[in-house]
């Protein structure tokens, strides 16, 4: 099991019945998002929440602040696309400055980033995941259904250029739909210094159009980028917790993360919990029960009724995902609803 980096006292920490430890908190910041891709969202008449409905930044800071003494030092911010509330760094500021929180990241699809990257740079961000599915603008355009695809390019050199390392990609992978994307992306990954992280898809899209057939699995991408690039190798001291298992290219010239969700889970190893934008805590991207913290911090609860809350979030979580069985509910909130 993991140690905690500073002293915690062992009743305090968040263990689940399986031994994990969860010391990551993925906060989405809205559901709202500038563009519609389809393994996410659907097509058009998307239902927001409503804007009282969100938290505000000062909310989620008393959330992460009642988390941090059980054990919280890492956050992720996602949505929607967090970049469309465009005083993020505001958010980030905030954050930072809780000195037990040792790392912050944000996954944006890009849109807006060249606009916000110093901003958010200057308050104390330092890693950056850009989702970007293809390097084909035609392709781009078929799976987010929206323009936009020059202005993601700009914003991945703008985070690069203001100094943001690691700066990485994910990419879905869709069967019939990305397979000419892998080796395009293999080549970006050694021309840019940029992590290509190629994630199996998922059933969290919105239509229900998900099916087994349309994953396209990481042994594949895999066996591609070998026969077509070169082989690639493990890297060395992978984060144990990280979805994302690791490699580079045999002549040390470019990174790809793999994420095998469905073909080979990593629940096992999760340390990760959420909030959604409107405050729901959720102990798995595909829990089917959630806890109101919103409307425990909108109503008067003390800071030992919050954690109390959290702790049994945790102890109730399942073992995994349970996608490869029968048993496999998807969530009623797609993934925009959700984060990511
Ligand atoms: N399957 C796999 N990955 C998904 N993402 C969003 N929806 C899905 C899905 N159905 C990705 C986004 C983002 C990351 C947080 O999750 O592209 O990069
Ligand atoms: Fe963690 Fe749930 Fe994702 Fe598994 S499916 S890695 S338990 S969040």
């Amino acid at each position: 099991m993991r140690r905690p980096e500073r002293q915690i006292d062992m009743a305090e920490q968040l263990i689940d019945r399986f031994g994990r430890v969860h010391t990551n908190l993925r906060i989405s910041v809205t559901d709202r998002c500038n563009i519609r891709c389809f393994y996410c969202m659907p097509a058009e008449n998307v239902q927001f929440m409503d804007r009282k409905d969100l938290l505000t930044f000062e909310e989620m800071e008393r959330f992460v602040r009642i988390a941090v003494p059980l054990g919280l030092t890492k956050i992720r911010l996602t949505g929607g696309e967090p970049l469309v509330r465009h005083d993020l760094h505001i958010l980030v500021r905030k954050l930072a400055a809780i000195p037990e929180i040792h790392d912050i990241g944000l996954t944006t699809n890009g849109i807006l980033l060249a606009d916000q990257a110093e901003d958010l740079y200057d308050a104390g961000l330092r890693r950056i995941n850009v989702s970007l599915d293809a390097l084909d603008p035609v392709k781009f355009k078929e799976i987010t259904r929206r323009d936009g695809y020059e202005k993601v390019l700009e914003g991945i050199q703008a985070a690069q250029r203001v100094g943001f390392d690691p700066v990485k990609v994910n990419a879905v992978s869709v069967r019939g739909m990305t397979e000419d994307e892998i080796v395009r992306f293999g080549h970006f990954a050694r021309e840019t210094g940029v992590e290509i992280r190629f994630i199996e898809f998922m059933p969290l899209d919105a239509d229900n159009a998900w099916e087994r057939e349309k994953v396209l699995f990481a042994h594949e991408i895999l066996e591609k980028l070998a026969a077509e690039i070169m082989p690639l190798v493990p890297c060395p001291n992978q984060n144990p917790h990280a979805p994302a298992t690791e490699f580079q290219f045999a002549d040390g010239v470019g990174k790809i993360g793999i994420i095998a969700s469905i073909s080979q889970p990593f629940c096992m190893s999760c340390d990760r919990f959420r909030i959604t934008a409107d405050g729901k805590l959720r102990n798995c991207l595909f829990s089917l029960e959630e806890t109101d913290v919103k409307g425990m911090l909108r109503g008067g609860a003390t800071e030992a009724e919050i954690a109390q809350a959290i702790r049994e979030s945790i102890a109730s979580k399942k073992e995994g995902h349970e996608i490869n069985t029968a048993r496999f509910i998807q969530p009623d909130r797609p993934m925009y609803s959700i984060g990511g």
